[in-house]
């Protein structure tokens, strides 16, 4: 098997990056670009699966990248570039569609999350679009994906395909078994509102989330109507897993603050959530406004931002056509 190291990842530009992406994606984007060579994609095909407004998407897939800019992603270290503008993603995923199964995709649970109650009206793309997020990672033969643990189940379907590629094509070990890197400390960020949903763009209460655009003022009310608890934060994290929106406060703030959870809880136990709250507030604001700002500033010279998408186009595009021609061969086509 080839031994290098390659990561791989993508991110939907449907609209402000929340702080579930940041904590469980962006930041570790960032870090891994000091250890291995890395290929950052905004899967504007994937967001394509349930419609989007044309001007719309188009904004999001700049400001998607401003995300990733103002989060610390390195042009010059990394690959960064939209989906669409290398049609390698496509031509895979309909090989790939060739060789996953109806049965992998039917137990997929994020499928049935997004199509709701009548999936006859769903689109064909949303189906078959973990295909289409193997074909992205496949495309360039990573090697390591880091992502939220929404998406673990996605990866082990694409590890499921590749296995399955170089079975029928026998080719052993051409394509690598794509690990999953998800952050140990928090690698589900959950709504502000319920502790028992993930954050997310979708989630039609802007309280639910701290976007990364979101002002000081934004964060502090949203911080403040944060759903918590009316009695002293216990000392047990036991008897803390039965309050998920706590939890899910205490470990952002642990996360944030680069301190163990049980540091953290033993300094909060007997406490009340304000004082939680407080602190939180400050340390969110400190991280995520600089982001928010830099973003704003980016935003403001597009053709510059387009300038790093063609680069990053004609560099992935040189790797994804290399391994295409030998894909192409393996299968049979001329
Ligand atoms: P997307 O756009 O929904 O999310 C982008 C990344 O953010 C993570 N994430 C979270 N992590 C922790 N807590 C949360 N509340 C939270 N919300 C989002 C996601 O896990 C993800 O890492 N299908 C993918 C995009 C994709 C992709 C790929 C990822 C397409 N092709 C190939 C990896 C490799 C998605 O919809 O992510």
């Amino acid at each position: 098997m080839s031994k290098k190291k390659l990561v791989f990842s993508g991110v939907q530009p449907t609209g402000n990056l929340h702080l579930g992406n940041y904590l469980g994606a962006l930041k570790n984007f960032v870090s891994l670009q000091k250890e291995m060579k890395c290929i950052y994609c905004i899967v504007d095909l994937h967001a394509i699966t349930i419609y989007q407004k044309p001007d719309e998407l188009r904004t999001n897939v700049l400001e998607t990248l401003a995300g990733f800019l103002a989060a610390g992603i390195d042009p010059d270290k990394s690959i960064i570039f939209n989906q669409s503008s290398v049609s390698g993603h496509t031509e895979l995923a309909w090989i790939l569609n060739c060789v996953s199964r109806m049965g992998w995709l039917n137990r997929m649970t994020q499928f049935k999350d997004k199509a709701g109650p009548d999936k006859e009206k769903a689109s064909v793309g949303l189906y078959i679009y973990p295909n289409l997020m193997a074909a992205d990672i496949l495309l360039y033969k990573a090697t390591h994906v880091p992502v939220g643990a929404d998406q673990k189940q996605h990866l082990e379907l694409s590890r499921d395909i590749a296995q399955k590629f170089n079975n029928d094509f026998n080719c052993k070990d051409f394509f690598p078994l794509p690990e999953p890197l998800i952050s140990k400390n928090i690698s589900r960020v959950m709504s502000l509102r319920d502790g028992t949903k993930k954050m997310s763009k979708s989630e039609e209460s802007d309280f639910s989330r701290i976007n990364l655009k979101d002002s000081a003022d934004q964060i502090i009310k949203k911080i403040k109507k944060a759903k918590s608890d009316s009695e002293p934060i216990p000392e047990n994290p036991q008897e803390l897993e039965k309050k998920p929106e706590a939890l899910n406060l205490i470990k952002i703030y642990s996360d944030i603050s680069k301190n163990s959870f049980d540091k953290v809880l033993k300094e909060m136990a007997g406490k009340e959530y304000s004082f939680l709250k407080t602190n939180l507030t400050e340390i969110l604001i400190n991280e995520i406004t600089p982001v928010g700002k830099e973003i704003n500033k980016l935003l403001a010279d597009k053709s510059h931002l387009k300038q790093i998408l063609k680069k990053g186009k004609e560099k992935a595009n040189i790797i994804a056509e290399e391994n295409l021609k030998i894909i192409r061969e393996k299968v049979g086509l001329i």
